[in-house]
């Protein structure tokens, strides 16, 4: 237990001589927590956050320790506000196209497809790109205080981090559609009952729950659940191969040795101990 607790601690550290300016780490047990760490513009995503944010999944990715993340923003107020609008302002047709390829390739894609569990844990402001980053996200979590929108229209833009794309699979077209085109927010409220949110919590409860449910999540096959994501992420980019894609990942499944594992324990009336991936 000791050694755990220091092997976090080290695990930070390492983190902070990376000198991040714009995330910061924190971990608890097997489960990682993302800060998007620029209150002053309300943790809006500019071009550094997002090659900070693309490095450190990386890293993530090739942790064994590592069993989940949770992205959230710095501070009470904002999640995230969106792209860096002062950024982007004065962008041709051509950068713009770029901003939304290379969002896509190296940050919201990866997040969408990532074989480790990753809960958004939303509070407050969560514009544009940074519902968009929920969106990609495997499961959100929203407080009370939370506002989730797409204003992109507002700016003579449409949303370009897979908003177009994620909002309508998760929550249907007309609602999808009637929250592009007004772009005006919508409360945490109506964001749970329109199934965007699978939990609404107080402010102060938001990083426990998102904690306690990837803990909940890391008892269980991590190889196993990375199938899982990628057979489910099949059928809603092609729904015509899906259950192919299931079918040929539940066969793969049987010659891990976390299905013997898995099948054992079961047989032999004992909790499972997976640490593959
Ligand atoms: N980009 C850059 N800066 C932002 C920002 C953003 N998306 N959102 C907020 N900020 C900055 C503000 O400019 C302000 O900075 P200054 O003090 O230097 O002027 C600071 O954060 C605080 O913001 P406000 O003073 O506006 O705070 P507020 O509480 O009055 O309003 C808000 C909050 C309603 C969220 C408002 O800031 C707002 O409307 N933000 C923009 C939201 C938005 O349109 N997001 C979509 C961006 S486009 C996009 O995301 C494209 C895509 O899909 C890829």
């Amino acid at each position: 237990m000791q050694e755990r607790k220091l092997l976090d601690y080290l695990y930070t550290l390492n983190f902070s001589v990376m000198n991040f300016k714009n995330i910061s780490i924190s971990s608890s047990k097997s489960i990682r927590t993302i800060y998007i760490s620029r209150q002053k513009q309300l943790n809006a995503l500019n071009a550094q956050t997002l090659e900070e944010l693309s490095m450190c999944l990386g890293q993530f990715l090739e942790d064994k320790d590592v069993r989940g993340l949770i992205i959230t923003g710095e501070g009470k107020k904002s999640f995230v506000a969106g792209a860096d609008i002062k950024e982007f302002a004065k962008y041709s047709s051509n950068e713009g196209l770029e901003l939304s390829e290379k969002g896509h390739k190296t940050v919201f894609d990866v997040i969408y497809n990532y074989p480790k569990p990753i809960i958004a844990a939303i509070n407050g402001y969560c514009l544009g790109g940074g519902l968009e980053l929920a969106l990609a996200c495997h499961i959100r979590i929203g407080s009370s205080n939370a506002l989730l929108g797409l204003p992109e229209v507002s700016l003579g833009l449409i949303p370009g981090y897979g908003g177009t794309q994620r909002l309508p699979a998760l929550i249907g077209r007309g609602r999808a559609l009637e929250m592009i085109l007004n772009g005006k927010p919508i409360t945490a409220e109506q964001a749970y009952e329109w199934g965007l949110l699978n939990h609404l919590v107080d402010q102060e409860d938001l990083l426990d729950k998102a904690q306690k449910l990837a803990e909940s999540f890391s008892n269980n096959s991590l190889l196993a659940q990375s199938h899982a994501i990628a057979a489910v992420n099949r059928g809603l980019i092609d729904p015509s191969k899906g259950q192919e894609e299931e079918i040929k990942r539940f066969g793969a499944c049987f010659q891990t040795s976390d299905f013997k594992e898995g099948v054992g324990a079961f047989l032999e009336k004992r909790r499972p101990d997976f640490n593959n991936l």
